[in-house]
């Protein structure tokens, strides 16, 4: 049984076909499911999807993409619903994405930095996106030192990733890990402890090998698994059974 730490099931990518995608995923290995909310409109989608499935789970929140619609009243939103909905499990995903300058650094750093405040205030994780924003995202980290959960689609550097482990942080690998060209997150997962590796797809993106340029979807999971057991140089067994314990203790489940 696996866990998919990160899925988007509430992207328009799977409107079409959603309801049956969800209900085969038990069948086919998937046991629990984290959906967390890119926007305020997503998180409520995501915070729907856990209500009707047994084996999802949601986070809300605004991603680096939506931060400029983070203020007091989204933030007020975000916590009437984790009052509302105990299958709500964290806050995100949030943080800081510098690849596409559309919303300015300073934007996204406030609205970091008020969602990581909303993890503390309701001893919730946090699911964090970073990319090419590692100094400034671990300068917020460290300003929020009650505050953990995952640095998801880990994109920095080994010893970023064990800096993040002895705050107590997890690291989640996507199908980057399967590719080619993959020397980095293949030395990350080779060199920090298992117990804080989880497993995600980050679907409808980054499909794994050799699925790379499909809708990536969680049935694509396995691929992650099999390759971690490859680089960890345990069976495929163990990395199910102590990737899904790791994914269960970061969200308390
Ligand atoms: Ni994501």
């Amino acid at each position: 049984m696996l866990f998919d730490t990160h899925a988007h099931m509430d992207d328009r990518a799977f409107d079409s076909d959603r309801t049956e995608l969800l209900s085969s995923l038990p069948e086919k290995g998937i046991g629990l499911l984290m959906n967390p909310g890119c926007s305020l409109e997503s998180s409520r989608n995501a915070s729907h999807l856990s209500q009707k499935y047994d084996y999802i789970y949601a986070a809300v929140g605004s991603h680096p993409d939506a931060a400029d619609e983070v203020n007091g009243e989204v933030l007020e939103e975000y916590r009437t619903l984790c009052k509302l909905n105990p299958k709500i499990r964290a806050i995100g995903e949030i943080g800081l994405d510098y690849h596409y300058e559309d919303i300015p650094r300073e934007v996204q750093q406030k609205a970091f930095r008020a969602q990581m405040a909303l993890a503390r205030e309701l001893n919730l994780p946090a699911i964090v996106h970073e990319r090419e924003a590692h100094e400034d995202g671990m300068r917020i980290v460290e300003e929020f030192p009650e505050v953990t959960g995952v640095f998801h689609c880990y994109s920095g550097s080994a010893e970023m990733a064990k800096w993040l482990v002895a705050r107590g942080w997890y690291i989640g690998f996507t199908g980057v890990l399967t590719f080619k060209n993959a020397r980095k997150a293949v030395e990350v997962a080779a060199s920090i402890p298992l117990e804080r590796i989880v497993l995600e797809t980050d679907c409808p993106y980054m499909s794994p090998e050799p699925f790379r340029g499909k809708r990536n979807d969680p049935g694509k999971l396995y691929r992650m698994a099999e390759k971690l057991a490859e680089i960890r140089g345990l069976s495929v067994d163990e990395i199910h059974r102590i990737t899904l314990e790791n994914g269960k203790r970061l969200y308390r489940i």
